[in-house]
């Protein structure tokens, strides 16, 4: 049933809000370290697929595959120990604890799956170096720009080496040079380390940085292959 190589494989998922279809038959499937882009007009659905792929929102109806075992059957524990041991996750806003440090904030997953301060830190820093924000390390996200904070959460999202990042419209905040910098370092970083990426995104630019795009509509998924 699972595609040979798939990591992460939703099948039929229907998802409604009250009387509004969300999702209505979406399928999707990403292999380890591959980067699809998902596009698609507002309200098409886009964020809702990428809740469920990550066990964030149920679906009413279908199967979510990762790495063999059933998402929608594991008991709310179960998912929220996944989530926080192979997904990491870049959302556009209110993602950073103001009242941490940029490097806390980074060190964070990490410190919650009981990693000890130092060692954190130490991983932190690394992240901080590669992504280039090495110098906000001591300041508070209220007190660095929009994409010196967008980098914040990336390098947060990639610490703890997520088999798939999530990341919903990640430069939607950063003018269009920013927005291809922090694209690049994401994709960067992820395909050294294997990961696979879930991009939802309104650009075609930063869609350009993806294997792979996937058009949502009205609650289903199209591929563009070869478009
Ligand atoms: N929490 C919610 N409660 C009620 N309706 C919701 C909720 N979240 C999404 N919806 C509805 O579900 C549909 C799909 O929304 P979704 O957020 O997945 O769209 P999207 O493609 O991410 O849009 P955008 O590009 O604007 O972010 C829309 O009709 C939306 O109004
Ligand atoms: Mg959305």
């Amino acid at each position: 049933m699972t595609p040979a190589g798939s990591l992460l494989v939703a099948e039929d998922l229907h998802k409604a809000y009250g009387s509004t279809p969300a999702l209505v038959g979406a399928s999707f499937s990403i292999h380890p370290g591959e980067v699809v882009a998902v596009m698609g007009p507002s309200g098409s659905g886009k964020s809702t697929l990428l809740h469920c792929l990550a066990g964030i929102v149920p679906p009413d109806a279908g199967t979510i595959g990762y790495g063999g075992r059933d998402l929608t059957a594991m008991s709310d524990a179960e998912r929220s120990t996944l989530r926080r041991t192979e997904f990491g996750f870049v959302f556009q806003f209110g993602q950073l604890v103001p009242e941490l440090t940029c490097l806390e904030n980074v060190a964070l997953p990490l410190r919650l799956s009981g990693t000890r301060r130092k060692a954190a830190e130490r991983a932190a820093a690394e992240w901080m170096e590669r992504l280039e924000i090495t110098d906000v390390s001591g300041k508070r996200p209220g007190e660095v720009s929009g994409g010196q904070g967008q980098r914040v959460a990336v390098a947060r999202a990639l610490v703890t080496s997520p088999r798939v990042l999530f990341a919903d419209e990640p430069t939607g905040a950063l003018d269009s040079l920013n927005g291809e910098r922090v694209m690049q370092l994401l994709t960067d970083a992820a395909r050294e380390s294997s990961t696979a990426v879930v991009l939802v995104t309104h650009e075609a630019r930063v869609a350009a940085y993806s294997d792979r795009e996937v058009v949502v509509r009205d609650g289903t998924v199209r591929d563009m292959a070869g478009v």
